[in-house]
């Protein structure tokens, strides 16, 4: 069975992109795959400051896992901070990575360009997530396309300490494979119709209460042609996210790719109406979520025994990989 590892960072609320973009996967994947799937805790130290906001934020991503299907039967669920060999692992792997490779990664350029603080754990945070990834020894890394370049550096890293202190024989890390979906729907669009994100305050959280939920899709960018015009469902952010969540061989989304072409005689088919269906699709695919997303909020001692077993299980492989790694390098 190969063994899969990838985590989100708790920063914010997540929304339909995080969603279709990375937990969809893990949940496809976690039948017949051994799951590692953490909370990027320590990466979120990066710009998090209000220790009560970051306390919530985190203790938000474990729930919306496991209201969105992770079942920790099939998946390892624990938080960074509760296995913190990986940050040991992440100083041996930093005394190997020479600093033209960090200073070639984009995301510390794009983060500072946004506003974050250009700290030295910023500037190094790929490293970071190199020891996430390799101190489980995955063989698959589900990511979005934004995380390619994480993964690249996360392969030459281990190479470099592989090359550096082991036999070819006997390495002491498993390089793994980026998974990455490259389909249409990869990139979900927010209401303003660029890519949906927690720092551009354009997400659409599938967890609103109805009313604000249904008024926040309404409010989806649409160009004005009139209702009874065909329309061009490729080029509508309504339809990009409506086929993000279900893909566009999925009938209810045939079913509108024809109304947006064929508008019927009688009433037409304006971006309302898809909007509409929009609302309605998400109540339908998220309605079990929602409902379990309350009982999650209702029971914190559950919640703790799942981030407790998840963290064992991870410690057990992180100990072994560690170990190993400091036995070569001779400490
Ligand atoms: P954000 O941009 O909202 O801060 P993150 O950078 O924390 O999101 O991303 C967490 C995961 O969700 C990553 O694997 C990323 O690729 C995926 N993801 C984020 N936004 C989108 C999106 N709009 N479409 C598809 N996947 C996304
Ligand atoms: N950098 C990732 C993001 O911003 C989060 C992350 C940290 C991660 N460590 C990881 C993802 C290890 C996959 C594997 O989304």
């Amino acid at each position: 069975m190969k063994r899969v590892l990838s985590g989100l960072q708790p920063s914010g609320q997540l929304h339909l992109g995080n969603y279709a973009g990375a937990i969809k996967q893990f949940i496809a994947m976690q039948d017949d795959h051994e799951m590692f799937v953490f909370v990027a805790s320590y990466h979120a130290l990066t710009s998090a400051r209000d220790a009560e906001q970051l306390r919530t934020n985190i203790r938000q991503v474990v729930i919306d896992y496991l209201a969105f299907g992770l079942d920790p039967k099939k998946t390892n669920i624990y938080l960074q901070q509760d296995v913190p060999q990986v940050t040991e692992l992440a100083w041996m792997l930093s005394c190997v990575c020479p600093k033209h490779m960090m200073d070639k990664a984009t995301s510390f350029k794009d983060k500072v360009a946004k506003g974050l603080p250009a700290s030295v754990g910023l500037y190094t945070y790929p490293i970071l997530q190199a020891a996430d990834i390799l101190s489980v020894d995955p063989d698959l890394v589900p990511v979005g396309e934004d995380q390619r370049q994480h993964i690249e550096i996360t392969r030459d890293l281990a190479q470099k300490f592989n090359h550096n202190f082991c036999d070819e024989d006997d390495p002491v890390f498993r390089i793994p494979d980026a998974m990455i979906r490259t389909d249409s729907g990869a990139v979900v669009p927010g209401i303003d119709g660029q890519k949906m994100s927690k720092s551009y305050n354009n997400g659409i959280d599938p967890f609103m209460e109805e009313k604000p939920l249904r008024k926040r899709i309404m409010k989806i960018v649409s160009d004005s042609t009139p209702v009874d015009q065909p329309k061009d469902p490729d080029n509508d952010t309504t339809y990009q996210i409506f086929t993000a969540l279900v893909g566009k061989d999925d009938e209810r989304a045939i079913d509108l790719r024809d109304k947006y072409i064929n508008p019927p005689s009688e009433g037409g088919f304006g971006y309302g109406h898809a909007k509409q269906a929009l609302f309605e699709l998400i109540l339908d695919e998220f309605g079990e979520a929602r409902k379990k997303r309350i009982e999650l909020l209702n029971d914190p001692g559950y919640v703790a025994q799942v981030l407790k077993d998840g963290a064992a299980a991870a410690s057990e492989r992180v100990a072994d990989v560690t170990r190993r790694a400091r036995a070569a390098a001779g400490l």
